[in-house]
């Protein structure tokens, strides 16, 4: 669809909510804006704020995809808002929270706790055995060992794949989508001196790799485009060589 869509009347049923204010019930509330060409979903709800409702909450800070901050459910959708236009969207739009997060308010989660919580369950840091020497040579590391590394690390934290997997939304104990592609890009690091044992105790569960069932949702709507499919098979048979060794 072009993103030069003007001259419609988009019609916004939005999620409002104040966990803060005991007079607040969820509820959904209407709101109308005329499109404007190349408008975005974080342009729609600025000029809500501003010309209807100075109380809405949601969050933008980079508007380009890079902060993670402003995910959301877009006509039931995972999506970043500040890179959905609104000419991909129809004249009605339905905005929710994430789910699986803390609720900030209306549109806002904190995803902080959860991601926080991830990694420390995880250990999501090198685990080195020597103390670090600034006078050292830097470790070598093969390009194709680097490229992987590099690839999930590109994760933004924004937690779209988390609240599109079916598991994450029942379990809070599951790694989630996030979760193992965090493990993973530490499992393959070469700095990391955690061996086989200690992986195979942190993914070989429920709450690990075979926790998920493997509808790949989460690889469909990752906004980064993360090879998650290749990150749970990686998983997955890593598990597996460590119990046939
Ligand atoms: S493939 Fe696994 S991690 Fe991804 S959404 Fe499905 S259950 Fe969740
Ligand atoms: S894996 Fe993708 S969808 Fe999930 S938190 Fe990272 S960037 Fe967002
Ligand atoms: S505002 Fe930073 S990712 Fe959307």
């Amino acid at each position: 669809m072009s993103g030069n869509n003007a001259n419609r009347r988009l019609k916004f049923e939005i999620f409002r909510y104040n966990p803060q204010d005991p007079d607040s019930t969820p509820h959904m509330q209407n709101f109308e804006i005329d499109e404007l060409p190349y408008m975005s979903l974080f342009m729609a709800l600025n000029e809500i704020r501003e010309k209807h409702d100075p109380s809405l909450q949601f969050d933008f800070a980079c508007r380009s995809a890079i902060c993670g901050s402003c995910g959301m459910m877009v006509n039931g959708k995972p999506s970043l808002g500040c890179r959905t236009q609104t000419s991909d969207l129809p004249e009605l739009i339905r905005l929710h929270p994430l789910p699986v997060f803390k609720l900030v308010g209306d549109l806002s989660v904190d995803t902080g706790i959860w991601f926080r919580e991830m990694a420390e369950k995880s250990e999501a840091w090198i685990h080195a055995k020597e103390a670090f020497d600034p006078a050292a040579q830097e470790d070598r590391m093969d390009d194709e060992t680097a490229q992987k590394i590099y690839d999930s690390d590109r994760c933004i934290e924004c937690g779209c794949c988390v609240a599109s997997c079916g598991v994450a939304n029942v379990s809070g104990e599951f790694a989630g989508p996030a979760g193992l592609n965090r493990m993973a890009r530490f499992s393959m690091d070469p700095r990391d001196t955690r061996d086989d044992a200690d992986w195979f105790e942190l993914i070989s569960n429920e709450h690990g790799v075979f926790g998920c069932i493997g509808m790949m949702a989460c690889h469909d709507i990752c906004p980064k485009e993360l090879p998650l499919l290749e990150v749970y098979a990686y998983l997955r048979r890593k598990a597996l060589t460590t119990a046939l060794k």
